[in-house]
């Protein structure tokens, strides 16, 4: 696919006294002042139960910045009635008209809209303004731009074997049903792509948010509907999880399911579509990306600056909250001394605190279940014999969701520290005899359920060849001497397999494949 316009929308630094920091800062006043309600949104209708919920921020669990209530089934039964009796219009859109939407959503969010939706980030998911702007700047803006014009050069280049007596061409059609659109609320952007990209393809999409992210969620879907997305498209519909997952796997139209998520909750909704196939009018396609257990490993000529640099950032920024964050680094005997130390000097400047405080590196974790999760691997390390915590392992939530970025030596490799995904600023260490690295690799491989990210670090070509044969599996984005986090939209694409997820690869041209039931088309001269 040569989209050879597509170019990554710059990140802002946001130095002090630079109009960008100033209007983040002013907007983020204005996200933390008031509580913001956020309706239901069906046809274009705005709609309210008396289940209410509350968005709060998490380093502040007294600040309530949105207000939304839950849809009952029987509401959620008339969205899918009514984004069915709008698709047949939505599908045979021109594709260019839709990717316009896309397009105009995009430059709003890197205009007008930047600074609001970065606050809504900060205040709502605890980001700090780079990783705000990480996520809610240019990647929000690059999945809007790169699908549509992925979408567009579909259509364009078919590549199909030519006949002088016949045209063949490929119609790229919407799937006869809805999908569903379930978001996470580590990532903004996230939530824009699953309800997005199947919206430009020709679907007509139920969005249910995360509690979490309501507010950016919101915004996110208003921008949508200000460029012209119709009415009844995108279903906006905050939901208990439960309720939304029966009532759309029991519906015979469904489609599809776009989810980020968890393992637990993409394995229900796999059974469940199962348990109703013969229900559906076709196979529905599932979509899920679900989190990962993701390693650096270290091999004895890595550079040392690198390894603590990389760690430090992959593990705690976003406070160990991206589902490709490094939670278990191995790390040679004979680079242990200096790696440590680093590590734990490092550590020492990790900024805690509010995002409104723009030197902070990290906040709160999200919420209560979270933090609690959290706890629990705290108390563990410190319970453990086997388990030395070397720096951080203490947590608050008196007045947010703090948790203090830990460090843990696991002296046993096999220990849940080393297994488990966490999903917080936790980072646990296993050292290792240096000639003992093919096994290390070998232990890496067999040690994780999951199969998302992972680095290696080494100066050596054959051991980079060599990990990069144990490790093929381990990891659906691997990165030689860098950090396992911070794909970029169309450079690395994104997601893994094994537990980690279906892998789809969000941020590259076939993912709008996906969202699509091509018919192909011959016709005789
Ligand atoms: N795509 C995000 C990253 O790579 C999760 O860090």
């Amino acid at each position: 696919c040569m989209s050879s316009n597509l170019v990554n929308e710059p990140i802002y630094s946001f130095t002090p006294g630079s109009k960008e920091r100033n209007e983040v800062q002013e907007a983020l006043k204005i996200v933390e002042s008031k509580t913001e309600d956020v309706p239901i949104v069906i046809g274009g209708e705005e709609l309210w139960t008396n289940d209410v919920h509350y968005q709060v921020s998490p380093y502040n669990h007294k600040q309530r910045i949105a207000k939304f209530s839950y849809a009952s089934a029987d509401m959620i039964n008339n969205a899918i009635e009514n984004s069915i009796s709008v698709r047949a219009e939505w599908d045979s859109k021109p594709l260019a008209d839709r990717a316009q939407i896309l397009f105009k959503a995009a430059d709003i969010f890197a205009n007008e809209k930047r600074s609001e939706i970065l606050a809504t980030t900060m205040a709502g998911q605890a980001k700090n303004v780079v990783q705000a702007e990480i996520d809610a700047g240019p990647e929000l803006i690059d999945f809007f731009r790169f699908n549509a014009q992925y979408a567009l050069d579909l259509e364009h280049q078919q590549p199909l074997n030519p006949d002088p007596n016949i045209v063949n061409s490929v119609k790229y059609r919407g799937l006869e049903g809805f999908v569903a659109a379930i978001s996470p609320f580590n990532f903004t952007a996230i939530g824009g792509n699953l309800a997005g990209t199947p919206a430009l393809m020709g679907n007509v999409v139920l969005w249910k948010p995360s509690d979490t992210a309501m507010l950016a969620s919101w915004l996110v879907y208003k921008v949508l509907r200000e460029c012209g997305l119709p009415p009844g498209v995108i279903q906006f519909i905050p939901a208990d999880g439960s309720t939304f997952g029966n009532t759309i796997t029991s519906s015979e139209h469904l489609a599809g399911i776009n989810f980020t998520g968890s393992v637990p909750t993409f394995t229900k909704l796999w059974q469940q579509v199962g348990a109703n196939l013969t229900k559906y009018k076709t196979f529905p396609r599932l979509a899920g990306e679900c989190g990962g257990k993701n390693f650096h490993f270290v091999h004895s000529s890595a550079d040392v600056d690198s390894v603590v640099n990389g760690t430090i950032r992959s593990a705690f920024e976003f406070g160990g909250q991206k589902c490709s964050a490094c939670s278990r680094a191995y790390i040679p005997k004979s680079l242990w001394g200096k790696v440590k130390q680093g590590l734990v000097e490092k550590h020492k400047e990790i900024k805690l605190g509010n995002p409104d405080d723009f030197s902070i590196f990290l906040s709160a974790v999200i919420d209560k279940p979270s933090y609690e999760r959290n706890k629990t691997y705290l108390d563990h390390a410190k319970a453990s014999s086997n388990i030395e915590v070397l720096a951080g392992g203490n947590c608050d939530d008196s007045v947010g969701y703090f948790v203090q970025p830990t460090i843990v030596e696991c002296k046993d490799p096999k220990d849940k520290m080393m297994q488990e995904e966490i999903f917080g600023p936790v980072l646990s260490c296993y050292v290792y005899d240096d000639a003992d690295y093919k096994e290390i690799l070998k232990l890496i491989n067999s040690t994780s359920s999951y199969g998302l990210t992972g680095s290696v670090f080494s100066k050596d070509e054959s051991v980079i060849e060599e990990a990069s044969s144990v490790l093929r599996n381990s990891a659906g984005n691997f990165y030689i001497n860098d950090k396992s986090t911070g794909s970029v939209v169309g450079q690395q694409w994104f997601g893994g397999s094994r537990k980690s997820g279906t892998n789809d690869k969000p941020g590259s041209p076939h993912y709008v494949l996906k969202w699509v039931s091509p018919q192909a088309v011959k016709r005789s001269k």
